[in-house]
């Protein structure tokens, strides 16, 4: 089926879509994006998304070409449009066509590319994986050093997916300085006992807003959270570990660089956070 996608203010089908071969996004990897996913036709952490859609283009010192009520409107046009139940809309913002190339950005003049699609998937709350676990490779954090601008600049993250998946694995745990970044498109924890352990915020990685939601969530639910980084080898020997992204909500990890975290079968402590991660998100959802 050909889907309706968005672009500069149009809806069109996806076949009919351009964007300049001068644009800032495709020349230089300037541009932002934000991924949100869709339940039962609904946007969850819509406001999430937004907020942090505004930081990034904030810290790029780019201004945002559609108001935040027009960019509403364009997420629940495309959902309808594409009949969306399950799935997610990414959203993608340039700082647009500057006419030529040049290292040197345009003048502020010049508009900001939009453009704006869904991806439909239909077992998006309960997929094989959420039920199996992934497993994961330690992967060197060899990306820049703005991890918490939300930049289209994906080709290390890109990278280590493939070397997660050479290795007959699914993802990858970033390594830094010893210690575990996030995952290559995700938030990373690991679990002992009653805690919850998960990397502090700072440029290093993405505020995801999954991490923010669940993490309000789990200390509802008397989760005992420590934000602090841990290593390789502290993934292996912990109770459960687990990654969180807009994508995946709250995905078991069940092996680490070749050891089996825990019993080498998701966990319980997981598999609960999913479970309430979809009510909170679903009932929050707009
Ligand atoms: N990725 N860390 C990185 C490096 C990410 O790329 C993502 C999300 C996250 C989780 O953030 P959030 O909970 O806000 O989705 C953390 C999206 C889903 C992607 O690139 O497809």
């Amino acid at each position: 089926m050909t889907r309706t996608v968005y672009v500069n203010g149009d809806y069109l089908p996806e076949t009919e879509a351009k964007v300049s071969i001068f644009d800032r996004g495709f020349l230089m990897g300037d541009a932002v994006y934000e991924v949100t996913s869709v339940l039962d036709g609904k946007l969850l952490d819509y406001a999430g998304h937004e907020a942090r859609l505004a930081r990034s283009l904030s810290e790029l010192g780019m201004t945002n070409p559609i108001s935040a009520e027009d960019l509403l409107a364009v997420h629940r046009e495309l959902v309808a449009k594409n009949g969306i139940v399950n799935g997610l809309v990414y959203l993608q913002i340039s700082r647009g066509n500057a006419g030529d190339r040049s290292f040197v950005f345009p003048d502020a003049s010049v508009p900001g590319t939009v453009v704006l699609f869904t991806q439909a998937v239909p077992d998006l709350d309960w997929p094989t994986a959420s039920k199996t676990g992934i497993k994961v490779i330690a992967f060197d954090d060899l990306r820049w050093g703005r991890r918490d601008i939300k930049t289209v600049q994906l080709l290390w993250p890109s990278m280590a997916k493939m070397a997660a998946k050479k290795a007959g694995c699914d993802d990858a745990f970033f390594v830094m300085d010893g210690v575990v970044t996030e995952g290559s498109s995700s938030n990373a924890y690991i679990v002992k006992g009653n805690k919850i352990i998960t990397r502090p915020l700072s440029n290093d990685i993405l505020h995801g807003i999954t991490r923010a939601a669940l993490l309000t969530y789990a200390k509802e639910a008397q989760f005992e959270i420590e934000e602090r980084a841990f290593t390789i080898e502290e993934a292996q020997n912990a109770d459960e570990a687990f990654v969180t992204g807009a994508s995946t909500f709250v995905m078991p990890v069940v092996q680490v660089d070749g050891q089996p975290v825990g019993t080498g079968a998701p966990g319980t402590v997981a598999k609960r956070l999913r479970e309430i991660y979809l009510d909170e998100a679903r009932k929050a959802a707009i």
